[in-house]
């Protein structure tokens, strides 16, 4: 089903999509492509539940939101979302929305810290909740495999990050949705370490 009536923001959208392709070509370690277009699905479903907003600029901050990721690109000032933006024609002002929106959504930059926007709110969200469930466990495992990290260091990344997810979500709808995900990885969890019981 197409996002907007207005066919030349399906469009705008179709090519946000290309661009991040093209972007993210090559890499595989959880901040990847699949990882974008899950957070793109997850702010877009959490955006119709929420009181209406502007889903444009939700849908391309979701989609754009890792484009300069320092782990990734050494990119400054937001310049790959940027150059996408203004070979678009997207006006400045919602340009400038679009690159507060995206900084607002790094976990590690943020901590308690709320994005101001409904907007924000939501994107940041839906990234958080792709870190939870057997989605955040199968990047954790991938992010650790590619960077030499052992099993047990990824087993830590949940007790600093993916189990304090749950409580810090802004939004109600997200709020429910993370309650089966935080669910899964204290399973996960639990499990994990009863095969772990290592005697030597
Ligand atoms: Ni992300």
């Amino acid at each position: 089903m197409d996002l907007f009536a207005d066919e030349k923001q399906n469009i705008l959208i179709s090519d946000a999509k290309d661009y991040i392709a093209k972007l993210f070509e090559g890499h595989s370690d959880g901040h990847d492509l699949e990882h974008s277009m899950r957070v793109f699905s997850n702010a877009v479903a959490i955006a119709r539940k929420e009181p209406p907003c502007d889903m444009e600029a939700v849908a391309l901050a979701a989609l754009l939101h890792d484009a300069d990721d320092h782990k990734l690109f050494d990119t400054v000032n937001n310049q790959n979302a940027r150059t996408f933006l203004e070979s678009n024609d997207v006006d400045s002002d919602k340009i400038e929305f679009i690159c507060t929106i995206i900084n607002s959504v790094s976990f590690s930059k943020n901590r308690g810290k709320t994005p101001d926007s409904p907007e924000g709110k939501i994107v940041q969200d839906a990234d958080r909740l792709d870190a939870m469930g057997a989605i955040g466990i199968a990047r954790t495992f991938a992010y650790g495999g590619k960077h030499g990290r052992p099993l047990d260091g990824g087993i830590e990344h949940f007790h600093e990050k993916l189990l304090l997810l749950k409580d810090e979500m802004n939004t109600k709808t997200a709020r429910e949705l993370a309650e089966s995900r935080h669910a899964f990885l204290e399973e996960f969890l639990a499990r994990f370490e009863e095969e772990n019981n290592v005697e030597i």
